[in-house]
């Protein structure tokens, strides 16, 4: 085989569909955020960043940078093990202390990233409890979908966000095999928000456990930023909360709380915890600041809310289509590959405004989107700037625009 032509046409397939994946080159300026460094091929150049999962800046709060700071001081760059061969840090036993108390959990498990944590706790718990069949969210993130794959259990998958279809499917299951109900809080690319009171009932009624994916939720809402469970009085009804500590923490890594014995039981039997080197110390020490930190503030949140309501009254204003939820994502809707490539492309060349497009297969094809995720460090004239320009593009492009009211 030619393996080189094999790589080529397959990246072919790519560019010819529009969907070939293009890199900005940042370079993210310590409290300058949301502006950075644009290493393009022209040159350096100034850009706005629109679409970062920093959600609330925090990976320039100072609170943060001194821990991580102190850590990189006192305990030098790596953790130098796996969590079982000296690599836990004292760091790590007082991240999990705070996740877990975050959630009101008994215990709490880090992972190299929500990836990992997704992958490797579902894809244990479904492959180990014996027999046990998963009813997985149709708009499960990849990373769910992998760790049950990876478990080969069976699994049905019920209509998004539908209660009444995963009554349906549980009730076609055998009541005395285990079952494993896996969903998402806010989901990331339409922004919309699972039932999850609904949700808990009928897994309940089913004897189901609950595992419930809150990365893009955690640090942003409830009033400790536990969550949408927590906003909604429902973290006791999850048996799996499981976060990101790289998106509103704005640092990097994984974790799942839970009770004591799940999360031990995680910590024996899951292989993409135990053989890999744990996170550096001061990447836990950063985190657990940035945990500490919205935990007693609500002042990030609440600027974040209002951000995002401006920035939805001004799209509005000028008639720019985008898809409504109850969360802070904002997805402006394309609905092509190639045209929302092309509006990606003028915005960062002409306007110095990065949003990256959102293309199939993260999102359905034909549903091709600008994903905008304000912070609350977008300032009025950032919000003027964005939307002058998606403005004229819309104009100069024909896009279809919504009836302004
Ligand atoms: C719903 C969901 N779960 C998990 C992850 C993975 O989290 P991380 O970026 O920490 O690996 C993502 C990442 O985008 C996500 O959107």
């Amino acid at each position: 085989m030619n393996y080189e032509d094999f790589f080529g046409d397959a990246l072919s397939g790519l560019h010819r569909e529009g969907r070939y994946r293009v890199f900005t080159d940042l370079e993210r300026r310590n409290g300058r955020f949301p502006h950075a460094t644009h290493h393009s091929p022209g040159g350096q150049r100034p850009v706005t960043v629109w679409c970062s999962n920093d959600y609330l800046g925090m990976g320039q709060n100072p609170v943060v940078l001194d821990a991580m700071h102190e850590a990189l001081d006192r305990c030098g760059a790596g953790a130098g093990g796996t969590r079982n061969i000296s690599g836990t840090n004292h760091y790590h036993v007082l991240l999990e202390q705070e996740l877990a108390d975050l959630h009101r959990k008994e215990a709490a498990l880090l992972f190299t990233s929500g990836y990992v944590s997704n992958w490797a706790a579902l894809g244990t718990l479904a492959g180990k409890l014996p027999g046990c069949v998963v009813l997985s969210d149709a708009e499960n993130h990849a990373s769910m979908i992998e760790g049950i794959k990876a478990s080969r259990a069976e699994r049905h998958i019920f209509r998004h966000n539908d209660p009444e279809d995963l009554d349906r499917k549980l009730r076609m299951i055998d009541p005395s095999r285990p079952k494993l109900v896996a969903f998402e809080s806010v989901y990331s690319m339409d922004g919309d928000i699972a039932p999850i009171a609904e949700i808990c009932d009928v897994a309940e009624a089913h004897g189901a456990l609950t595992y419930l994916d809150e990365v893009h939720a955690v640090g942003l809402y409830g009033p400790r930023g536990g969550g949408i469970s927590e906003r909604e009085g429902l973290a006791h009804r999850l048996d799996v909360i499981e976060g990101t500590l790289g998106k509103a923490f704005a640092v990097h890594g994984g974790y799942i709380t839970g009770s004591a014995k799940l999360c031990d039981f995680v910590r024996s039997f899951a292989s993409g915890f135990i053989f890999t080197t744990s996170l550096p110390p001061a990447v836990a020490a950063g985190a657990a600041a940035s945990i500490k930190h919205l935990k007693a503030s609500g002042t990030e949140r609440a600027r974040h809310q209002e951000r995002v309501a401006q920035v939805r009254a001004r799209l509005d204003a000028a008639g720019i289509p985008y898809l409504p939820n109850d969360s802070h994502i904002v997805p402006v809707m394309v609905g092509d590959p190639v045209l929302c490539k092309a509006i990606s492309d003028t915005l960062l060349d002409e306007f110095g405004i990065y949003v990256q497009p959102i293309n199939y297969p993260t999102v359905p094809r034909g549903t091709e989107r600008l994903r905008i995720t304000p912070s609350p460090l977008h300032s009025d004239a950032d919000i003027d700037h964005l939307v002058g320009a998606l403005s004229a593009i819309w104009t100069r492009m024909g896009v279809e625009q919504a009836a302004a009211e």
